[in-house]
């Protein structure tokens, strides 16, 4: 363990200032803890550990996260520390509307106020489900205490018929087949019957997948935790170490930003880029930052990129599934392929660095993670486009695309809207064909609002029936991470504060060059500015409560969508007097 100042002020513990003061405050905090059968020999003298929980019957992936808690607590408990499971608020990627992501900086609120205001010298974060992992490590960065985060875990790999299928992205290609006619009602049925088979997040390498990844990179999670099933015994085993561990890091006072340096941060996007992982993570490293106080700039994901090669064949950019990966090897085994490329001094929550934790990492199936001199490709997997389009940034996730579609010119097709998009997209007389730029607006942090993941557009019914497979579509949304196609996301400013994405005209020409990280809008300026004098902004959506609040402060897509007053730490509260 590295040495580290005590957590605490003046090398006492932050608990001791509730439970060892003499005055009336000490009494009320230890008398009134009491009321829940424990005695003084449980929690004088012993780290307090918080268990911040996502657990929720209306997130079907974090469900079994009261489980895991039990393990992390037998952990803390063999350490001599004392665990307090609380809950925070939970979002549910398949339940909640418009999209959780509108809800990411709530749940950050919540886990951050609550680690400030309790008593807690460390705290493990247990996260599935897509947004809230990153809602829960934001959070926990602002209050800034030893942290360590354990992953649910992936759900085991669909099967129907004899063939593996993930959660989502065989949800979106089957639904193509059904909308095609080249499969049943009954079959499409089977599909959703055999898909979610166990407890755990998506099983592809979508969001939920990809941020425990990138946890496990940033040296959150214990090496090795982010593959793990859901339902394997080695995760409870895994969070019972968690628990030991974090009460050797709460005496060490190795605190979350410790960790978290702009050094970790690179280490996660080359393995972002390694994994073909989701393009929400960019989002959420940028807002980890911004918490931190680091300097990460969208460009620097696209630097990145282009020497970081693809190793990890899963869908929805592969073929394999979370299960296959964590056989394979799991995120150690892509670290040390990738080792020269990595910040191997980073500390870890193991209390040790990167090079030590992945010393004699391997590669233990060769097809789902590939060596670094037998690549899927020799780039990454995530680039930044920039043009008269998107002024702040866009992205594509270029290995999950028809490289076709990767240089191309055509004529746009706008919707307006979701419902715009519904009414029309599969109207035999829509005016497409194979060349047409699908571009949908109102769909960004403020038009969505939450920037819901509507940017995998559907393809035109009319043209999957003439076997149109893919269609280059933008638009200022995202996209679930377990989505694929030519699809341009994250378009900054966005439509809805009047960015060019607003202007765009039916028939307007529109170029995509990759190779050159462009994105352009082929209209004259001076038409432009007509069309921007007569614009106005879409009605404002919400008047009251948190959504307002939203509204007002979500920053854009390239500045990781926090709120304006969330970024930076403030640390905790160290005063425990109440009373006089
Ligand atoms: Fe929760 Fe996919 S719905 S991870």
């Amino acid at each position: 363990m590295r040495n580290v100042p005590a957590n605490g002020q003046n090398g006492r513990r932050r608990s001791e200032e509730w439970f060892e003061r003499r005055d009336l405050d000490g009494f009320l905090h230890r008398s009134w803890l009491k009321a829940t059968g424990v005695t003084d020999q449980t929690f004088r003298g012993r780290p307090v550990i918080g268990i911040c929980n996502s657990w929720s019957e209306l997130v079907n992936c974090n469900v079994h996260l009261r489980g895991l808690a039990e393990s992390v607590k037998r952990g803390v408990l063999q350490a001599g520390g004392f665990p307090l499971e609380f809950p925070v608020v939970s979002l549910g990627e398949s339940l909640m509307k418009p999209t959780t992501m509108l809800y990411r900086n709530l749940m950050a609120m919540d886990v951050e106020e609550s680690i400030r205001s309790y008593p807690l010298d460390g705290v493990v974060l247990l996260t599935g489900c897509d947004k809230t992992n990153p809602a829960s490590i934001m959070g926990a960065a602002s209050a800034d205490i030893p942290t360590i985060v354990v992953t649910g875990g992936p759900m085991l790999n669909g099967r129907w018929r004899g063939r593996e299928i993930g959660s989502c992205s065989d949800c979106w290609h089957y639904h193509e087949e059904l909308r095609a006619g080249r499969i049943t009602e009954a079959e499409w049925t089977e599909i959703e019957n055999s898909m979610s088979r166990s407890n755990g997040h998506c099983m592809t390498m979508g969001t939920a997948s990809t941020m425990a990844c990138v946890t496990e990179a940033l040296g959150l999670t214990l090496p090795g935790g982010a593959a793990i099933p859901a339902v394997d015994a080695r995760r409870h085993q895994l969070a019972e170490q968690a628990g030991r561990q974090i009460v050797q890091l709460a005496d060490a006072g190795l605190r979350l930003s410790d960790i978290v340096t702009r050094e970790a941060l690179e280490n996660a996007i080359r393995v972002l880029h390694a994994i073909s992982g989701s393009t929400n993570a960019i989002i959420h490293l940028i807002a980890y930052a911004g918490r931190l106080g680091i300097e990460l700039p969208l460009q620097l994901f696209d630097e990145l990129c282009a020497s970081t090669p693809w190793l990890v064949d899963l869908k929805p950019a592969g073929r394999y599934l979370m299960e296959d990966f964590f056989y394979a090897g799991g995120v150690p085994a892509v670290m040390g392929q990738i080792a020269d490329l990595l910040h191997l001094d980073a500390v870890t929550v193991t209390g040790e660095t990167v090079r030590e934790n992945i010393a004699g990492a391997e590669i233990l199936n060769g097809d789902v993670i590939r060596s670094a001199d037998n690549p899927l490709d020799e780039g990454g997997a995530l680039v930044v486009l920039r043009g008269s389009l998107c002024p702040d940034g866009a992205v594509m996730k270029i290995t999950a695309a028809d490289p076709a579609l990767l240089q191309h010119e055509g004529r746009a097709l706008v919707f307006d809207g979701i419902h715009d998009l519904a009414a029309r997209v599969d109207d035999p007389e829509l005016e497409c064909d194979a060349s047409t730029v699908m571009v949908l607006r109102n769909a960004g942090p403020i038009g969505g609002p939450g920037m819901p993941e509507w940017g995998h557009l559907p393809i035109p019914a009319k043209l999957l029936r003439g076997g149109v497979t893919d269609l280059l579509r933008i638009s200022d949304a995202r996209m679930s991470g377990t989505s694929y196609g030519a699809v341009v996301l994250h378009v900054t400013p966005e439509s809805a504060v009047g960015g060019p994405l607003a202007l765009v005209e039916d028939g307007d020409p529109i170029r995509i060059d990759v190779s050159e990280r462009r994105l352009d809008l082929l209209v004259e300026e001076d038409e432009l500015e007509r069309r921007r004098s007569a614009w106005e902004p879409p009605a404002r959506q919400d008047e009251r409560g948190y959504r307002s609040l939203h509204a007002e402060h979500v920053l854009q897509a390239n500045e990781g969508c926090d709120f304006d007053f969330l970024r930076g730490k403030t640390g905790v509260v160290r005063d425990a007097v109440t009373y006089l």
